[in-house]
């Protein structure tokens, strides 16, 4: 038997200045769309900024209804923008960051589940790893070099193949 131990393919940085410069530039991009969130209703204000191979940077937060179940996360609004916008355009890396008025949020903001999907469906289309740069509002930031260490045995297009 053989155990696949995941914790190795994660940095923690006790502050933002110890990111590297890109790293930290698509962090703060990402602070700056989270204030922009549509969150009446759970006030937990989310921001992703994507970093495109061209250089191009696109941001995204997340946008709530009052149908609850119709908002869309801040990742996939990054994700999904960077996508229609730039499709030709490689996806290098996504930071992830919250505030709130009502919370302390004092970990790094991972992406949920169906986001984690949504980053692998886009390594997968451009056969790229993606880097992931996780941050609350202030304490420790996780960064990863692909999402198959958030979300391992992926289902993938891969798995659509037909027989012929
Ligand atoms: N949310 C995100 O935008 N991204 C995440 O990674 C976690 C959750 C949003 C969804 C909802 O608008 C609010 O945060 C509270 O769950």
């Amino acid at each position: 038997m053989k155990k696949i131990n995941i914790s190795s393919a994660f940095d923690e940085y006790d502050s933002e200045s110890d990111l590297t410069p890109s790293d930290r530039q698509l962090l703060k991009e990402a602070r700056l769309s989270a204030v922009q969130a549509y969150a009446p209703y759970s006030r937990f204000q989310v921001g992703a900024a994507v970093l495109l191979e061209n250089g191009i940077l696109v941001k995204g937060n997340n946008q709530e209804n009052a149908s609850y179940p119709l908002g869309l996360c801040a990742e996939r609004v990054a994700l999904f923008a960077a996508g229609s916008n730039y499709p030709e355009a490689n996806i290098k890396a996504i930071a992830i960051t919250a505030q709130s008025s009502q919370f302390s949020i004092l970990q790094p903001i991972t992406p949920c589940g169906a986001c984690r999907q949504a980053i692998s469906e886009y390594e997968h289309r451009y056969q790229h790893p993606i880097r992931i740069i996780m941050a609350g509002e202030s304490g420790k930031i996780l960064v990863t070099y692909s999402v198959s260490n958030l979300l391992p045995y992926q289902f993938t297009g891969d798995d659509l193949k037909s027989k012929t």
